[in-house]
């Protein structure tokens, strides 16, 4: 039986590039010979993809916060039992753009939702799982905001005000500060190769605690 894969996480605010880092992740992983399922939140099975649709979609409807916690904790179910168990027992490490912490920042730092509420929901659905590390792509919120709003058509987050991503930083990075054995921040303010460095350096630490079969030169 192959040892438990390892669960990673990417978070951050709107247009910090986790899109690009998690694409050097994967690339610079796989080179490492880690066999790995890259995938994302909310979404990630057939279900969470039909749910986040739901959830980004502009609608004249105002969508209630509670009802957008469960929404976000559905699809997590779905794809915890679906894919992202399956492929840790199979020993492939999972690299999840967005989990829990995003709940944390959005709902509770940003829609002002009890902590507590969200721990239990995390307690029913995760169970024991938790990320065994978490890159905390952090930049400052209007740097972020002005590259999202450069791609074009925003959705219902990306439409919210300047404050509500000013709780959403606050509270990842106090996230980060109160774990700061999983966490590693990388500062995404800064240019695209400084990045990556930081990236990799991560990638180095991750696979040389892990034991990878065929780490790169
Ligand atoms: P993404 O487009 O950056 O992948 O994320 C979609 C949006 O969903 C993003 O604005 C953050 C939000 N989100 C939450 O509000 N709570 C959550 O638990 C997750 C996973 C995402």
């Amino acid at each position: 039986m192959s040892a438990r894969g390892l669960f990673i996480t990417v978070e951050g605010g709107e247009g910090v590039g986790k899109s690009t880092g998690i694409a050097f992740l994967e690339k610079t992983l796989q080179a490492h010979g880690v066999e790995l399922l890259v995938t994302r939140e909310p979404g990630g099975s057939k279900l969470g993809e039909e749910l986040r649709r739901l959830l980004l979609a502009v609608d004249d409807e105002p969508l209630d916060p509670t009802a957008e916690l469960l929404l976000m904790f559905a699809a997590r179910a779905q794809h915890i039992s679906g894919r992202i168990e399956p492929a840790l027992a199979a020993g492939k490490w999972v690299l999840c753009d967005r989990f829990t912490d995003a709940t944390y920042a959005y709902q509770c730092g940003g829609r002002g939702i009890d902590r507590g509420a969200v721990s239990a929901l995390e307690n029913l659905v995760q169970g024991t799982l938790r990320p065994d590390c978490t890159l905390l792509l952090d930049a400052p919120v209007s740097i972020g905001l002005a590259r999202a709003r450069m791609r074009g058509d925003l959705d219902r987050f990306e439409l919210e005000e300047l404050a509500f991503f000013e709780r959403v930083r606050a509270t990842y990075l106090e996230l980060a500060a109160g774990s700061s054995g999983r966490f590693r921040i990388i500062d995404a303010g800064q240019p695209l190769e400084q990045v990556q460095e930081q990236l990799l350096k991560v990638c180095k630490e991750l696979t040389a605690c892990w034991g990878v079969r065929h780490p790169a030169p």
